[in-house]
């Protein structure tokens, strides 16, 4: 009998132990905020536009599908505020949620921000308290404390996960810290489309999402060895139809995007984006070598209405409903198999758009 129960500590140990040599090591690098991880990334869940004071039963969902990596990519509170104080205290409020802390116990989490957990709705540059709420923001995602993330400004990250012939390169994007006032217009809209938004294209050649430091990184890094690059940014990339924010409102901002990745020749390359509280898939072909995808999911407890809305580049229909976004890779297959999915507050997938590794080559 005591021999037994030995054998089943002695599993338990050796169970554990694997389990903890097989996570996601966390590590610094010479790169800021580095995640290196020897296993292949297969599940990578994401998300955007949670309001910290109302329910989120979506994270019990999205802990059951076993993400290895979750990446939140903006709105992560509606802070709206210049009250640090205030800021922190609802960070607090989702950090108390108990679905957000089991998915926290479960896999890591990769941040970067929208307006309104930046601390000001629709806002850029200007916002007065961006300096104090980087650090806020890094505080509560446990940021290590020699980060660059911590001494540079803007929250902007890579991170690279698996072997070679199998890296999955992440890039976090800031589209808030360094970016230059929108121009609001009123766009004529289509009849029957219903609400448009109220910006317009900005065409100045000194207007700027990234600013030049970002710009720099993002070159940088888009030249180093992946074979599937995850650029999160916080809003829309390749959608272009609407007038609320978007990367089209700085239309030379949003071709430059383009002309980086093709000039870096840079393979693999997927867009996340968050902000609108509707999910859809869009694609455009604006002459990188391949097709780039722009998976849009919002938002994971604050849905819309807008049924309506155009939107020449989306695939597939369009989701309103509480939704979060899952990237599946097959890497198995001779020629792998990356699934770009929506999937809805129960889990099942409400939009997907399959492709092969080999379709996002130049
Ligand atoms: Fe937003």
């Amino acid at each position: 009998m005591f021999h037994q129960r030995l054998l089943a500590v002695f599993t338990l140990l050796a169970t554990f132990s694997v389990a903890l040599t097989s996570s996601i090591r966390l590590s610094a690098d010479d790169v800021p905020g580095v995640v290196t991880n020897n296993a292949s990334l297969m599940r990578i869940a994401f998300g955007s536009c949670c309001k910290q004071d109302q329910p989120q039963p979506i994270w019990d969902a999205i802990v059951e599908t076993s993400p290895e990596v979750f990446l939140f990519i903006g709105d992560n509170i509606y802070g709206d505020t210049n009250d640090m104080d205030i800021l922190k205290a609802k960070w607090q409020q989702l950090a108390e949620n108990p679905g957000y802390q089991k998915l926290k116990a479960a896999c890591p989490i990769l941040a970067t921000w929208d307006d309104h957990d930046y601390g000001q709705n629709d806002a850029g540059e200007e916002y007065p308290m961006k300096v104090q709420s980087q650090q806020v923001f890094l505080d509560f995602f446990d940021e290590p404390s020699d980060s660059p993330r911590r001494s540079r400004p803007g929250v902007y990250g890579a991170y690279e996960f698996g072997p070679p012939g199998r890296r999955v390169q992440v890039l976090l994007l800031d589209t808030r810290y360094f970016r230059s006032p929108l121009v609001k217009y009123d766009e004529q809209h289509e009849p029957g489309e219903g609400m448009r938004g109220p910006y317009g294209r900005f065409l100045d050649p000194q207007a700027t999402i990234l600013g030049e430091a970002q710009w720099a990184w993002l070159a940088k890094k888009l030249r180093e060895p992946a074979e599937v690059r995850i650029i999160a940014s916080s809003i829309q990339v390749v959608a272009d139809g609407h007038s609320w924010e978007k990367w089209g409102n700085m239309p030379l901002e949003r071709q430059r995007m383009f002309e980086v990745i093709r000039d870096a020749k840079a393979n693999g390359v997927i867009f996340l984006s968050g902000d609108r509280h509707s999910a859809e898939i869009s694609v455009c072909d604006p002459g990188v070598g391949y097709p780039l995808l722009d998976i849009t999911s919002s938002s994971l407890n604050r849905p819309s209405e807008w049924h309506t809305e155009l939107n020449q580049h989306r695939v597939g229909a369009k989701y309103f409903e509480e939704n979060f976004g899952m990237i599946t890779i097959d890497w198995t297959a001779d020629d792998p198999v990356l699934r770009c999915q929506v999937r809805d507050i129960t889990g099942q997938v409400v939009l997907q758009h399959r492709t092969r590794l080999s379709e996002l080559r130049p």
